[in-house]
This record gives structure tokens, C-alpha cells and sequence, in this order.
């Protein structure tokens, strides 16, 4: 199984905390492609008080992608974001200062872990009320959403999409974490697992490990929508890669 598609990573290298290094993007690359990933969508992440950071991801991605592309024709690449939560994302997002994904009206958000469970729910239906779909970043981290699943079920009820990290949903970050994960995708309130892959020496990129074990437990078809048709769809891509 292939055509896997990678909402979330931060694989684009020299832009925030991840890959470093073109070598070390190369090597995050080729783990994903060889574990089935055909579409990769780079999100740096964007923080309203460390702008500057965040520039140049366009140029690195115009050449590092061409580069991949040669390597492997069948694999997709774009560019998008991960948003820290400010309350004017749709003004950042509006004056060029950051980026939905793939230029659609998606939005990748994340909040920091002590962020109040509330506080996040308003944020995130605020930035709906803009216009745009917010799509909620690893929702596992948050310690409220954690200890109080309700709040990430009412999202799920509202059709705003929630995004987990693979190595969450497999167990790699502890019992409390995999409990939250898979109560979510028991009641099918999940939309998207993505690697949120920061680093070559960990496995992260690599999603089929992920897909194998989602489809064991919870059923092919959803494994395929939270790993394929639906991640594409947020990015104004087919269902099927
Ligand atoms: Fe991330």
C-alpha cells in the first residue's frame, strides 16, 4: 500500500526546528517514500513573534522540491504552515505573512500544551467564523483536550478537522497519549494522522508503519481516509494519489 499523504511535517530544512540540513531533508524523504508516502505537504512553523524566522521557506522549497520531483516523479510536494494560535491569523494570513496549506482556505493551528481547553475551542471557531477551515494540530498534546476528550469530540461534532501525530497513535509517546488517540478514532473524530517529523534519526516520516497499524485496529477504509483521501482533500489535491 502507497499514497500516503503527509499533512504535517517539518521536513523543509533551515526554515524552524526541524531538518537542519539538506542532507538531513534528503534522508527524511527518502525514509517517507520508501514507507509508502506519495504527497508531502511542508509546513514550517509560523509564530506571529519570530516572523523573520519563517522567511525564505519559499525558496527552499522551489529548489528542494525540484530536486526531490527528479528523484522521485510520482511523489507531491507543497508548502503550508503551522500556525501557533494568534488571534489575527486572517490578517497574517491575508498580508502574505504566513500560509494556508497549499494556498487553500485550510489552516494548520496549534496551540502551546497549557493552552486552556476552552480557550482553544473559541480560538479555533474564531478563525472559522474567517472564512477559513482550521485544522487543530495535534490535538494529543494539549494537556486539557488530554484529560477531557469532550472538548475534542465537540470539534469532531462541529466538522472541524483534528489532526494526531502518528508516533501518538502507535504508543511512542506514552499510554495516557495512545488511550486519547484511540478513543478518538473509536468514535471515528479524527481526520487526519500526519508525521509532524522533525528529526532523520527517528522514524517518524515513515507513515506505513502507522497506516498497517490504524487499518489493524480501526478498519482499512478509515485507515485509508486519515492517511490518503482526506489529508489530500485539505489540500486541494484528488482523493487518490
Ligand atoms: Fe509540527
Amino acid at each position: 500500500m502507497n499514497g500516503f499523504c503527509d499533512l504535517h511535517c517539518h521536513i523543509l530544512y533551515g526554515v524552524d526546528d526541524g531538518a537542519q540540513t539538506i542532507d538531513d531533508a534528503r534522508a527524511l524523504i527518502d525514509g517517507a517514500y520508501s514507507s509508502g508516502t506519495r504527497t508531502v505537504c511542508f509546513t514550517p512553523h509560523y509564530n506571529p513573534l519570530r516572523e523573520l524566522e519563517s522567511a525564505g521557506a519559499e525558496e527552499t522549497f522551489r529548489s528542494f522540491s525540484a530536486e526531490m520531483k527528479a528523484k522521485y516523479p510520482d511523489l507531491t510536494l507543497c508548502l503550508g504552515a503551522e500556525i501557533l494560535y494568534h488571534q489575527r491569523i486572517a490578517d497574517s494570513i491575508s498580508r502574505g505573512a504566513c500560509r494556508t496549506l497549499n494556498g487553500t482556505r485550510f489552516v494548520l493551528i496549534e496551540f502551546l500544551p497549557d493552552d486552556d481547553g476552552d480557550y482553544i475551542v473559541q480560538s479555533v471557531e474564531s478563525v472559522a467564523a474567517r472564512g477559513y477551515t482550521p485544522i487543530l494540530a495535534h490535538a494529543e498534546r494539549d494537556h486539557d483536550f488530554l484529560s477531557r476528550p469532550g472538548y475534542a469530540l465537540s470539534l469532531a461534532e462541529q466538522e472541524i478537522p483534528i489532526q494526531l501525530n502518528v508516533r501518538s497513535v502507535i504508543g511512542g509517546n506514552g499510554k495516557k497519549v495512545k488511550k486519547f488517540c484511540h478513543l478518538l478514532l473509536k468514535e471515528g473524530a479524527a481526520a487526519v494522522i500526519a508525521s509532524d517529523a522533525h528529526d532523520p534519526e527517528y522514524a517518524d516520516a515513515r507513515l506505513g508503519e502507522g497506516f498497517r497499524y490504524v487499518s489493524s485496529k480501526f478498519g482499512s477504509e478509515y485507515a485509508r481516509s486519515l492517511f490518503c483521501a482526506t489529508p489530500r482533500t485539505f489540500l486541494g489535491l484528488e482523493p487518490k494519489g
